[in-house]
C-alpha cells in the first residue's frame, strides 16, 4: 500500500470533535515497515496529538527507530504542514534528506524534506558541553 493510500485511510480513524479537522500520518520505517497515525483530541484541548506523533508513537512501540519516508494527509485548501512542535519530533528519527509529502483529500500534493520543514534543527550535537 502506498504511503499516501494508508494516510489516507488512518485519517478516516481520527479523533477530531473538537476541530472537526482530522488528519491522518503514514511513515515507512527504515526496517521497511509501515507505521501509520491519526490526530487524536481531548476536552482539554492541549491534550491531543498529532496524527504525525502518532505514527511516531507507533513506530517506536513496534521496535523500528528511523524514518524513511512519510505523508501526511488533511481536508485542507492546501497540503497542510505538520506543526511546530511535529517538525522537531519527526527530526528527532529521520534524516535531514527524508521525504515529506503533505496531501489534500482533494488531490494536491507538496513535497519536502525535513531539512526544509525546520531549518536550524535544535539537536544533541547543541548539548555538547552540557
Ligand atoms: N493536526 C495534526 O494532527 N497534524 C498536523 O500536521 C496539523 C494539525 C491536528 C491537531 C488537531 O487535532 C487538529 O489537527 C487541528 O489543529
Amino acid at each position: 500500500m502506498s504511503l499516501k493510500d494508508a494516510a489516507t485511510a488512518v485519517r478516516e480513524r481520527a479523533y477530531a470533535p473538537y476541530s472537526r479537522f482530522k488528519v491522518g500520518a503514514a511513515l515507512r520505517s527504515t526496517a521497511g515497515n509501515l507505521h501509520l497515525g491519526c490526530n487524536v483530541e481531548n476536552v482539554a484541548y492541549p491534550e491531543g496529538t498529532c496524527a504525525e506523533a502518532g505514527a511516531i508513537a507507533a513506530m517506536i512501540a513496534a521496535g523500528d527507530t528511523r524514518i524513511a519516508e512519510i505523508a501526511v494527509i488533511a481536508d485542507s485548501p492546501e497540503p497542510v504542514p505538520p506543526c511546530g512542535g511535529c517538525r522537531q519530533k519527526i527530526a528527532e528519527f529521520a534524516d535531514p534528506d527524508v521525504r515529506v509529502t503533505l496531501y489534500t483529500t482533494d488531490g494536491k500534493e507538496f513535497v519536502t524534506t525535513v531539512r526544509d520543514m525546520l531549518p536550524g534543527v535544535f539537536t544533541a550535537a547543541h548539548m555538547d558541553r552540557a
